[in-house]
């Protein structure tokens, strides 16, 4: 079926040749065709042109964009979007004065989204997670990463991946699914963390894969959470079983995982709102891609990453949403876009590159998401008319979305 959009005021990220990603200054380039028609085939992209040369054919569907712009849906390449229950309470407790680590070391935090998820059902924790990932796509998100690690059991752990992929089957949303056993260590390991560790490296891990769960592995990599030695441990045993890593990193302290991660050729290291020199030249010459996620800074208070640090230092940078109940609890892109430009001083042109192409390539689908490309997903975001596509950052609070087509399908 031959679904075609006209008249479209300007066609962003069109990329004849895609880049796997693209770093430093280019990142301040995003690449338009004004007056523009774009043709899907199916699923994928057909082809594209300006108005003054229209295709020929019959299509199915003829969409007039007179006035908008069409753009890649965003790629989130770092999700928890499945978990149960919301942790509004400890949201309280932070006003209150307590910090994200006090109320973990309460017993709040990951432990307790983890006590929620074990009592949840398959069939409650599906429908949890299903709306919210609902809720995303219509903002506009076309790809998206899914961590497991609310369930920190073998059980509650594949529970997780499950629904995940579950969801990979029901909607019209590439999903990549990442094995997070070692988010933080369960109270009944409290003394016994190599004891936790074992579990994740010789039973956790071994069945994701036999069920073929996950494409990723990651470590939360934090002081009072694993160490680098930890995480080296846990990565180097993903490897074995084809799991490609991807860690959480210098959220609250620089401890070294930065350099471990691009030691064991780690496709992103996320969260960076610490970063040392040495970090940063650990980047350089790695296909590392740094993630920064800047709703958790917002949420949570603490530092934006460095982006315009680490795009001044000629590296790439991705953008996700880290959508989770205790740092993130939105998975709004259109937001982190905005807030990457207000608070982190991108440009709207290095912004969009940040959460399309390159969060993209943090997932693994560079191939096939994250510009318009022919061969490329038929997945993008129509605007409501608007006066340049520097307004959807500037216009932070605004939906600025008027349609949505995923695969093909126009939601
Ligand atoms: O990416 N930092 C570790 N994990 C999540 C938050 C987990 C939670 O608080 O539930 C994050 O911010
Ligand atoms: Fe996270």
């Amino acid at each position: 079926m031959k679904l075609l959009l006209i008249n479209i005021k300007e066609l962003l990220q069109v990329r004849e040749i895609s880049p796997r990603y693209i770093s430093g200054k280019e990142m301040n380039i995003l690449p338009t065709l004004s007056n523009a028609w774009l043709l899907f085939n199916g699923t994928q992209i057909e082809d594209y042109g300006t108005m003054n040369l229209p295709p020929d054919g019959n299509f199915a569907q003829i969409i007039d964009c007179t006035g908008r712009f069409v753009l890649p849906a965003w790629c989130d390449s770092h999700t928890h979007i499945v978990y149960a229950g919301n942790r509004e309470q400890e949201f309280v407790d932070r006003i209150n004065g307590l910090t994200y680590l006090e109320i973990a070391e309460k017993g709040g935090g990951i432990l307790n989204s983890a006590k929620k998820l074990q009592e949840t059902s398959e069939k409650e924790l599906y429908d949890q997670s299903a709306a919210r990932l609902e809720e995303v796509l219509y903002l506009g998100t076309g790809a998206i990463e899914i961590k497991s690690g609310y369930g920190l059991t073998p059980e509650a752990e594949m529970k997780m991946l499950r629904v995940a992929k579950k969801l990979a089957k029901k909607y019209p949303v590439a999903i990549k699914t990442t094995f997070l056993g070692a988010h933080a260590l369960p109270t009944e390991f409290k003394n016994n963390k190599k004891g936790y560790l074992d579990l994740v490296c010789n039973e956790m891990i071994p069945k994701v894969v036999q069920e073929d769960l996950a494409h990723f592995i990651d470590v939360f990599c934090e002081e009072g959470y694993f160490s680098v030695e930890d995480t080296e441990r846990i990565l180097s045993e993903g490897k074995k079983f084809g799991l490609i890593p991807k860690i959480h990193v210098n959220q609250f302290n620089a401890i070294g995982g930065v350099e471990a991660g691009v030691r064991h050729q780690a496709l992103s290291v996320d969260h960076l709102e610490l970063l040392t020199d040495e970090d940063l030249n650990a980047l350089k010459n790695s296909e590392t891609m740094p993630v920064a996620l800047p709703g958790c800074s917002y949420f949570l208070s603490i530092p934006y990453t460095p982006g315009r640090r680490i795009i001044d230092a000629g590296l790439p940078l991705a953008l996700a949403t880290d959508f989770n109940p205790g740092s993130s609890p939105s998975g709004n892109m259109n937001f982190v876009v905005a807030t990457a430009c207000i608070k982190m001083k991108l440009t709207p042109e290095e912004a969009i590159n940040a959460a399309t192409i390159n969060g993209a390539y943090a997932m693994g689908l560079s191939d096939s998401h994250g510009s318009i490309t022919k061969g490329k997903a038929a997945s993008v975001i129509i605007t409501e008319e608007i006066p340049s596509y520097g307004y959807l950052p500037y216009a932070f609070g605004s939906n600025c979305i008027d349609q949505v087509i995923l695969n093909g399908r126009v939601l």
